[in-house]
This record gives structure tokens, sequence and C-alpha cells, in this order.
């Protein structure tokens, strides 16, 4: 039967992380996959994890199932992070969250849920958006469009174009923003950007589908959902993918949430029993070890500000080293070429290399990046740094 399938090349970034472990140049560099790395160039366990877990482990009575809701203190917890308590459409009771096995699987039962109410319906994703949203988004059999986002020329937004592309849409469309930390190009909307988009929203009556997956990494964890509490103050009707892969380490127990805003109490219902509906259809429900350590961390005071400590620590490093390499390769260059990195926030930021150059770096240098030239800013450290900013500048 599968003899009609054809071999597939490797994903374009997980694809990397196998690459670089075969790599056995011994200055190899890893700037490749989004995740975390310390300047030891590990990814660690946090130490609020580490101490969930043991809670956890001593408490934890039975591994009965749990349902595809998943567990109820996340669910309750990761809303009241992200909306803040005290947010109209959270007292109005129209929210609803469910847990997801990871920020993909909450991007997907979005998807085929919103394939359910509306097939072939138009996703709107920005120029360029992380490449695994359009499989994610379009084998659910979403109609994915593109609306400009970001000016290779300058670094930065290409707000005026965006916005008037926004200001086209029509209503039912859906548009998915990334509600900070854009993944790839680390250029974010400031609060005034997000107003306008909220306003075109509440104009032009499209759904804005928010993908949160690096919340806490950008400016903080109440700067950081500026754009989703205002959406959700300005439209009737919001989707919100969440992950806590990158804020609280736990890639790979794969942990996310689904959060949809309603405009009524009564839609909220329906939605949230069709979302568990897709849910069992897919993979029943999801798994509970990361999602119930959330839960703990967040619920308890003295784990949460310790989770809080580690991610604010996270945070500056990433920021610090977009500082330096702007500094390094200003000096090696002479001029301000690399200027723009500390502007750009969370993981990632895209060089502006062309493939050649990207292949070049890989194949003579051992430095790993995404072939956009897209590099994870955590993968550089003390010892490295020097190394990346001379080999960028040899093949430039
Ligand atoms: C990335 O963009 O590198 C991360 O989100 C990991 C992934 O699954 O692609």
């Amino acid at each position: 039967m599968f003899e009609t399938l054809k071999a597939l090349n490797p994903d374009p970034i997980l694809g990397l992380m196998a690459a670089y472990r075969h790599d056995g140049n011994p200055r190899k560099v890893d700037l490749g996959v989004g995740v975390y790395k310390d300047e030891a160039g590990h990814t660690p366990i946090m130490a609020s994890v580490l101490r969930a877990d043991a809670v956890h482990r001593a408490t934890e009575t039975s591994k009965t199932y749990v349902g595809p809701t998943g567990d109820a203190e996340f669910n309750r917890e990761i809303q009241a992070l992200i909306f803040g308590i005290a947010h109209p459409a959270l007292t109005a009771d129209r929210v609803r969250t469910v847990q997801a096995p990871g920020g993909c699987g909450a991007l997907r039962v979005a998807a085929e849920l919103i394939n359910r109410a509306r097939p072939g319906a138009a996703m709107w994703v920005s120029d360029p958006t992380w490449a695994n949203h359009v499989p994610l988004l379009g084998d659910a059999g979403l109609e994915i469009k593109i609306y400009p986002y970001y000016d290779a020329a300058r670094q930065g937004l290409k707000v005026d174009a965006m916005l008037s592309a926004l200001d086209q849409i029509k209503a039912g469309d859906l548009v998915l923003l990334h509600g900070c930390c854009h993944n790839p190009c680390g250029v974010d909307l400031n609060e005034a950007q997000w107003d306008a988009v909220a306003a075109l929203a509440a104009k032009r009556g499209f759904t804005p589908f928010v993908d949160l997956a690096y919340l806490g990494l950008g400016l903080g964890l109440e700067q950081d959902v500026y754009g989703v509490r205002k959406l959700a103050a300005s439209v009737p009707e919001l989707i919100v993918a969440s992950s806590c892969s990158k804020n609280f380490g736990l890639y790979r127990e794969r942990v996310g949430a689904l959060s949809i805003v309603s405009p009524t109490v009564a839609e909220a219902e329906v939605v949230h029993g069709q979302v568990q509906n897709v849910a069992r259809g897919i993979y029943s429900m999801p798994p509970n070890y990361g999602a119930a350590l959330v839960g703990r961390i967040l619920g308890d005071p003295a784990l949460r500000q310790e989770w809080d400590r580690e991610l604010t620590e996270m945070r500056d490093r990433i920021n610090a080293l977009r500082a330096d390499l702007a500094k390094k390769f200003s000096a090696l260059l002479g001029n301000s070429r690399f200027d723009f990195i500390p502007q750009q926030r969370g993981m990632f930021s895209f060089l502006g290399l062309n493939k050649n150059q990207v292949q070049r770096l890989k194949t003579e240098y051992g430095i790993y990046m995404v072939d956009s030239s897209r590099i994870n800013v955590a993968g550089i450290n003390k010892k490295n740094i020097d190394y990346f900013c001379e080999a960028v500048c040899a093949i430039l």
C-alpha cells in the first residue's frame, strides 16, 4: 500500500537537530531549532519544574483518565495567566480553555473546529510565518492566505502594508497573529499597532487567532499579552493557542492550551463541547504529566515566584545576547548592519543571509541555522559568540 508514497526531505527545522548531532566538528554551533539554551549550551529542566515534579510524584494517587479537556487546574491557571482574572471576557464567563498536546495540538484542534463551523475558511498568515503553521492549519482544510508583515530591507514591520491588507479582509475569515516573539523574524507589534489591528478586526469582522508560543520571553509576562487582551476586549470572538514548551521548558512533555472567547456564554458552552469532540476524534485526551506540573507551579505562590524568576533570567539572557551580537558585529564590520538584532524579541532573528551563505556556514564552520537564515539567539554563548560572528563576517 505505501509504495504509492514518495520519500520526503527532513523537516526544515527538526531536520537540523539530527544534522547537528551527526556533525563531528568540535566547534559546531546549534542555532537551529527553537529551544532555550543556557550559557553552557544546555536546555535545562527548570528548578520550579523539578520542585513541582517532586510534589506531584508524592501526591499523585491514580493514573486514571482525566478526559478530553485535560487538567482542570492547568486550564484555570493558563486562562488567568493569558487574560488576567479581571478581564471582562473572563468575568462574563465567555472564555473556555482546554489543555492540548503542545501548542501544535492547540493549533490543529482549533483548525479542525473552524473547518467544522466554516469548511474551507480562509486563514490569513503573516509573511513569513512559522513553517509548521501551514500544514497544521492547512491540512485541516483551511485555505491559507498571506498578509504582508516582515520588511527584509529594514528588518522591521511593513506596518502600512499589513494594516491595509487587514483592512480588506472579509468577515468570517481568520487572521493568525503571533502574540509575541514572532517566529521566525522576531519583529513584534507595539501597543499602538495592536490597537490598530484590534480596531480593524472589530471593523471588518474577521476573527483573530493568536499563537502565543513564547509568552514571557519577549518583554515580560504582562507586556507579552497586551495584544491578546486588547483583542479579547475588542471583538466578540477570539482564538488563542498557547504553549508551555519554551516558558516552562517542557518541550517533550507536550503542554499547550486552546482558549476560545465566544460572544455569549451559551455559545461558549457549545464551542467547549465541540472542542472536546474534536480532541476525542484525534487523540482522545492530552497527556497529563506536564500540564499537572504547570498547574501546580502557577497555583502555588512560592513555585510561581521561582518560575517567574527563572523565566526572567531566560528572557534577560536572550536580550543581553542580542545586544552582544550587535556590538560584536559592529566592531567586526565597522557598520550598523546588525544593529536591528536588539530591536527584535524572543528567540529568533533573520540574519539576512542567502541559502548559499547559510550552507557555507554549515559545511565550513559547523554553524547550523534554518535555510531562511533564522537563528535561535539563545544558542549563542560566551564561548561561541566570537567564532560565530567572525564566521558570518567571513562569508559575507
Ligand atoms: C521552532 O520554530 O524552531 C520551534 O517552534 C520548534 C519547532 O517545532 O519547529
